[in-house]
């Protein structure tokens, strides 16, 4: 389904941007309900492809909606989404912001509970404020079925042990992973996750400085932070097996280095993250709306658009 109107953006008093669309603007009165206000927190948030991508699947469905991409510092971050909360029907959160998402919930869906993390904050009829992650079953989701990649008997490689890694590991054993190597620069991050997930069969951990003799792997999946950060990440070209399949949890530039390193290296398959933010953001949207959007013209235009 192609996009019925151009998006209209417009600045919030904070700066950030707002997305509606010009069909909505166009058939809204003032003697209709105000529209939905949904969000984004993050620091810094100016590039977030969110509101788009919540534009566009509005615009599928004809849903009157705004999407605003609030910039909160961590120190700012509890008073803002309350003060967003006394309107707002949902919100996305990012970086850096996950952990304190979850912790600032009433109450945390399974989900987010064993990743410690929440990528969606909604606000549930009875007033109290809902933490979840869909950050797992959209990565998931646009391996196995976006690239039709099946993940099941790989011996798989966890690059990271904070909240992105979080938030992904559990899904990636639940979608059949043989084994989850998890290596962290901090091993005791890396300890605690693998503690967290009880399963020492399938899912241990490795010190960084073992990377060049650990052997190879099906899939390498890169949760670490340092592209976001700018750095990156000096890594063995000897852990990439034959078949390898190499994931970076996040896009653009931030996936580049991981990505450009994968390809330089000979990897079958190197994907970024752009496909999982697509799926993550339908999943928030069905959880706040009810209705399940189509996103490969979503993902397919955002491709063109970034690369
Ligand atoms: P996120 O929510 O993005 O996961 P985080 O919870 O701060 O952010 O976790 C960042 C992860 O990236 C951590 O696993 C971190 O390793 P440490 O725990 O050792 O800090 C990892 N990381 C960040 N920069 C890195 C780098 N240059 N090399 C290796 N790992 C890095």
């Amino acid at each position: 389904m192609g996009r019925s109107s151009p998006a209209v953006v417009s600045r919030t008093a904070t700066g950030a941007s707002r997305y509606t669309s010009r069909s909505i603007l166009a058939a809204w009165n003032p003697s209709m309900p105000p529209r939905q206000r949904f969000a984004v927190f993050g620091h810094p948030i100016t590039h977030s492809l969110s509101p788009r991508i919540h534009a566009d699947f509005a615009r599928q469905f004809g849903i009157d909606l705004t999407y605003e991409a609030i910039d909160a510092n961590p120190e700012g971050l509890a008073e803002a989404v309350h003060a967003f909360f006394v309107e707002g029907r949902g919100a996305n959160v990012t970086l850096p912001h996950k952990a304190a998402a979850f912790a600032m919930a009433d109450i945390a869906t399974a989900t987010a509970t064993r990743a410690g993390t929440a990528n969606v904050l909604t606000r549930l009829p009875d007033g109290r404020l809902e933490a979840h992650n869909t950050d797992g079953d959209g990565m998931v989701r646009d391996i196995t079925e976006r690239h039709a990649m099946d993940l099941r008997g790989h011996t798989t490689l966890l690059l990271g042990a904070g909240g992105a890694a979080r938030g992904v590991a559990w899904h990636l054993l639940d979608a059949g992973v043989g084994t989850l190597t998890i290596v962290n620069r901090n091993p005791v991050a890396a300890d605690n996750l693998a503690d967290a997930i009880g399963d020492p069969a399938r899912a241990h951990t490795r010190y960084w400085e073992d990377l060049h003799d650990i052997g190879s792997f099906d899939l390498i999946v890169n949760a670490t932070s340092a592209g976001t950060l700018g750095g990156g990440l000096d890594l063995p070209v000897s852990i990439i097996g034959s078949r390898a399949l190499c994931y970076d949890l996040s896009y653009g530039k931030s996936a580049a280095g991981f990505v450009g390193w994968a390809r330089g290296a000979g990897a079958r398959y190197a994907f970024d993250g752009l496909g999982m933010l697509v799926e993550t953001a339908a999943d928030a949207f069905e959880r706040w709306h009810g209705k399940r959007p189509d996103t490969d013209p979503v993902y397919t235009e955002l491709r063109q658009t970034y690369g």
